[in-house]
């Protein structure tokens, strides 16, 4: 292999031919199934966008209300499950607890047989059903509590919302929660995404699949940047620091978490959409101080940056939309991989039906024909 055909970071180098998702980086497009984002945000909600994902189409009125009727009765989590998570350490964060606890899953429901639909149908729904309760718990948990019970009267998102607060949420929180669940669905082949198909092409089980994708969601590369960005809005503190704290990370050579993107050279359509979500909740609920700071940001990272094209990615405005929803800044990456299991779920699925195992090729750059030398003779 030519050291020329090396593309670090497999930057533009095609994996694999997918019906998943579209992203058109220079246009700011993004679609599932050939639907643009803006429409399933306007108009679907999480679990019907999931099902689009997975299976391909949009669910008829019946469909749809099997497919919601059966994760709404698989929420519930094995005793077991839960006494493992009450042993993690409360200070451990949680995408390391929520991957343990995707992980033991398999232990549970490890008849595998990727051959039937009943058991791909399975699995979709437990890990679509039960990774918000996990999330969920060990908030709870961490706190001194015991989980409380999900509560079967109500939808995928207030139902999160109940279970990691105690109480039921006002129903335009719990909708607009449930639009940053479809926006954060899926998004082609980004980092957590082919570590899952990667995992999924060895015919391993659906749940160490999941639990692949999230360890590599938990990385400030990639999900772990909506956590790192609010802590960046506390950090400036105030409109008048922007310009020299953009500056400083310039000259620096750091990264400005939030912003940037492998494919997206103009602002992040998901991006546009929170920061009217975030707008929304304002109106209701109260103004946020860090919005001011956020917008600065924006308009001073597009000045300086902007014609390396260099904008706010979908991490940017997420952290400010939970913030308002009053939920804790390290559940936002966790929140991101409760949405990200349907778009992993839905590429497992591709790839196990046209399946070739993941064996890429490397540019060696050691050495050959070296002696071993005893322990005693090397210095
Ligand atoms: N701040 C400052 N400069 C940046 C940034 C940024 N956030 N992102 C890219 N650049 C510059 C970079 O310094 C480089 O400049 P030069 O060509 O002069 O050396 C150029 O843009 C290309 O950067 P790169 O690092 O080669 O780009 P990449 O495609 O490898 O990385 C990225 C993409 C998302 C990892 C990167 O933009 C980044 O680290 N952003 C901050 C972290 C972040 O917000 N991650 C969330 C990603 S989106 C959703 C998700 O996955 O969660």
């Amino acid at each position: 292999t030519a050291i020329s055909e090396f593309k670090p970071g497999l930057e533009g180098v095609p994996a694999t031919l997918s019906s998943v998702s579209y992203v058109d980086g220079q246009k700011g497009i993004l679609e599932y199934r050939g639907i643009g984002i803006e429409q399933l945000a306007n108009q679907s909600t999480f679990l019907e966008t999931s099902y689009l994902l997975i299976w391909g189409k949009l669910p008829t009125k019946d469909e749809l209300a099997d497919f919601e009727h059966e994760i709404r009765y698989r929420r519930r989590i094995k005793y077991r499950i839960r006494d493992m998570m009450k042993c993690f350490p409360e200070s451990g964060h949680p995408m390391d607890a929520l991957q343990t606890s995707a992980a033991a899953l398999g232990l549970f429901y490890s008849r595998r047989a990727l051959d039937n639909p009943e058991y791909i149908r399975e699995a979709v729904v437990r890990l679509l059903a039960k990774i918000p309760t996990m999330v969920a718990a060990f908030q709870l948990m961490r706190k001194g509590n015991d989980p409380v019970q999900p509560r079967d009267d109500l939808d995928y998102s207030a139902n999160f919302l109940y279970m990691l607060n105690e109480r039921e949420p006002d129903p335009i929180a719990a909708r607009v929660f449930d639009v940053c669940l479809t926006l954060h669905a899926e998004h082609t082949i980004n980092a957590s995404t082919f570590s899952a198909m990667v995992t999924a092409s060895t015919l391993t089980d659906p749940y160490a699949v999941v639990a692949s994708g999230v360890g590599t969601l938990a990385g400030p590369l990639h999900g772990g940047a909506n956590e790192e960005v609010l802590t960046m809005l506390e950090e400036i503190g105030s409109v008048e620091n922007v310009g020299s704290y953009v500056d400083n990370l310039i000259a620096t050579k750091s990264k400005i978490m939030g912003f940037g993107h492998r494919v997206y050279k103009v602002k992040d359509p998901r991006a546009t959409i929170l920061q009217q979500l975030g707008e929304q909740l304002f109106e209701r609920f109260g103004h946020d101080e860090y919005y001011e700071i956020a917008l600065e940001l924006e308009r001073v990272v597009a000045d300086r940056l902007g014609e390396k094209g260099i904008y706010p990615n979908v991490d940017f405005y997420s952290g400010l939309v939970y913030r308002k929803l009053n939920i804790p800044s390290d559940l936002f990456t966790p929140i991101f991989a409760i949405a990200r299991v349907s778009g992993w779920l839905a590429h497992w699925k591709e790839q196990i039906t046209k399946n070739r195992i993941f064996r890429p090729a490397q540019i060696y750059t050691g050495s050959h024909n070296e002696t071993y030398v005893p322990i005693h003779e090397r210095n």
